[in-house]
């Protein structure tokens, strides 16, 4: 109860002192005259934005959000959520619908166009979409200041200026992201650009997106999300997996190669990825795009909101042979205490299926994976603003709440560790805090530092989390781990750490250093835990651009 008084507070002064210390941020000072609150939310209600006269787009799309009934299972339809798209202006694969499936259509951009997205709120509840993995200024991001309610239209207008790389759209309505992604609504984009086309990876009907989800249904097909607290506090889970949007999901191939474009848009479980036979996991690409070279791995991790480029050859494989992507069993991720699942629901790190694969065509075609795939530019410490003075981002897990640094999430109000000069490079920490409250003491400022690693005798909630930084993708620098390597070394080979990033699973007693850069736009950017339940609970923090 403290944290709202204080954060309502915290509001209210900023707002009562007027919008003086907002220069930065026209767009909320403006809004601020005649604002309005959105229930317990504490966000302003900003007029939504519209098209503009001199934006002259060559990508113009209407994205819907609408109820929907989907038959998923045998029997009766599934009542969800649902992105419908309908292409105003541009190339005619903008917008490519997957089968049969509640997904919103794959957005495919390339890298210089400009484009406007018409967001048009059929539910009956706020919503604001959020653009996971684009880097485009705050006002286009989806903040969750900018929602708009039911029947409101809300105009993005922005430049494509990623690399290519794959993101994913979804909701950032605040409070009910997970609720709101879980009910159906995400979405893959693909962004393609020159110097990707020159390595012809396979691409067309060789090139298959895989949007991996989990749901829990009723008898009646219905989906069940749990607002239990325990659930909340491990996340929501399902007892089907889907892919694309399908159950028992199966992919006929031709014996060649082929690239698979994977997101993970469950609101909370972690996936371990392997083929069930020998074949070895070769990534291409990650989050922001593709490495700089192939890494080949017997498994590979794959938290909330993060996303894998795999290179896939079944050449030389006979007619009707059969494979199967699965998540191998681990530990680790999830409390010691015990803390209950979603029931009926396949448990966080047991080994099940995610997909089925069956060679149907045998082929001559050979398509070789490029040893060289991409370069980009790696930042040293020495380039970072604070090399010797990290931004914290310290995880404290407690039994009702999730927080960042100490704090739950407050908009516009940042700690001095959160503002950030625009155009500098950053070196960030990101540590579980938890377990040395005797350690940690406050600043004058409220700014947490970080103590020992001791594990003093805490109650033991310590979980995996994936730390999601909007804005431009990170580099992973380093990952540390100073507790019981049982559980970690069932994990801890799955990690991709040499590419482009906006998500990093950091396990429990595990210290992360990324650097981040923070070019191009001022304003308001968000971090988060993508356990989505995470992010609802309040595991949010903004950074402000300055
Ligand atoms: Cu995928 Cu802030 O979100
Ligand atoms: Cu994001
Ligand atoms: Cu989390």
């Amino acid at each position: 109860m403290n944290t709202f008084n204080e954060s309502r507070r915290h509001f209210l002064m900023k707002t009562g002192l007027g919008v003086a210390g907002l220069t930065a941020l026209p767009s909320i000072a403006k809004a601020m005259e005649g604002m309005g609150t959105s229930g317990d939310m504490m966000m302003p209600k900003i007029t939504p934005n519209k098209a503009s006269q001199n934006f002259h787009p060559d990508v113009e799309f209407d994205l819907f959000c609408k109820p929907a009934a989907i038959q998923i299972l045998d029997g009766s339809k599934t009542n969800l959520l649902q992105y419908t798209a309908r292409l105003i202006k541009g190339p005619k694969d903008t917008l490519t619908s997957l089968p049969n499936s509640f997904l919103g259509d794959i957005i495919q951009l390339h890298k210089g166009q400009k484009v406007r997205v018409n967001l048009h709120n059929g539910l009956s509840q706020p919503t604001v979409t959020h653009w996971h993995g684009l880097h485009v200024p705050q006002i286009m991001d989806g903040h969750p200041m900018y929602f708009i309610d039911s029947g409101e239209t809300l105009v993005y207008e922005f430049e494509v200026i990623n690399r290519a790389n794959l993101n994913i759209y979804h909701p950032h309505q605040h409070g009910v992201t997970g609720k709101q992604v879980y009910f159906g609504l995400a979405g893959a984009i693909i962004v393609n650009d020159d110097d990707e086309a020159k390595l012809d990876l396979p691409s067309g009907e060789f090139e298959i997106p895989l949007v991996i989800q989990d749901k829990q249904f009723d008898g009646d097909n219905q989906l069940v999300y749990s607002s239990m607290m325990h659930n909340k506090m491990t996340g929501v889970t399902g007892d089907k997996i889907l892919v694309n949007g399908r159950p028992n999901f199966q992919l006929d191939v031709a014996s060649r190669a082929y690239r698979l474009r994977v997101v993970n848009a469950s609101t909370s479980r972690i996936y371990k990825l392997a083929w069930n036979d020998e074949m070895p996991i070769t990534v291409i690409g990650v989050d922001g795009g593709l490495l700089e070279q192939p890494e080949v791995k017997q498994y590979v991790m794959l938290a909330p909101g993060e996303r894998l480029d795999i290179w896939a050859d079944f050449s030389g494989r006979n007619e009707g042979t059969q494979l199967t992507l699965k998540s191998l069993a681990f530990s680790g991720v999830l409390p010691k205490m015990g803390m209950g699942m979603h029931k009926g629901a396949i448990p966080v790190g047991s080994e099940y299926p995610i997909l089925t694969i069956r060679v149907t065509k045998k082929v001559s075609e050979t398509h070789k994976l490029p040893m060289r795939l991409s370069t980009f530019k790696h930042y040293e410490i020495s380039d970072t603003a604070n090399p010797n003075n990290p931004i914290p981002i310290g995880i404290k897990e407690a039994p009702m709440s999730m927080l960042l640094n100490g704090r739950p999430y407050e908009f516009n109000n940042p700690l001095p560790s959160e503002r950030v000069k625009v155009g500098s490079i950053q070196l960030i920490e990101i540590f579980h805090a938890h377990g040395e409250m005797k350690n940690m003491k406050m600043d004058g400022d409220g700014e947490m530092k970080r103590g020992g690693m001791g594990m003093g005798g805490m109650m033991d909630l310590s979980m995996a989390h994936p730390i999601h930084l909007h804005g431009q993708q990170f580099e992973i620098i380093s990952r540390s781990f100073r507790g019981d390597s049982t559980a970690y070394d069932t994990v801890k080979d799955g990690f991709i750490n040499s590419g482009l990033k906006d998500v990093v699973l950091v396990m429990p007693m595990e210290i992360v250093k990324i650097i981040k850069p923070f070019q191009d736009f001022k304003g308001l950017f968000l971090y988060h835990c993508h356990n989505l339940e995470h992010e609802d609970m309040g595991m949010m923090r903004e950074f402000s651009v300055e």
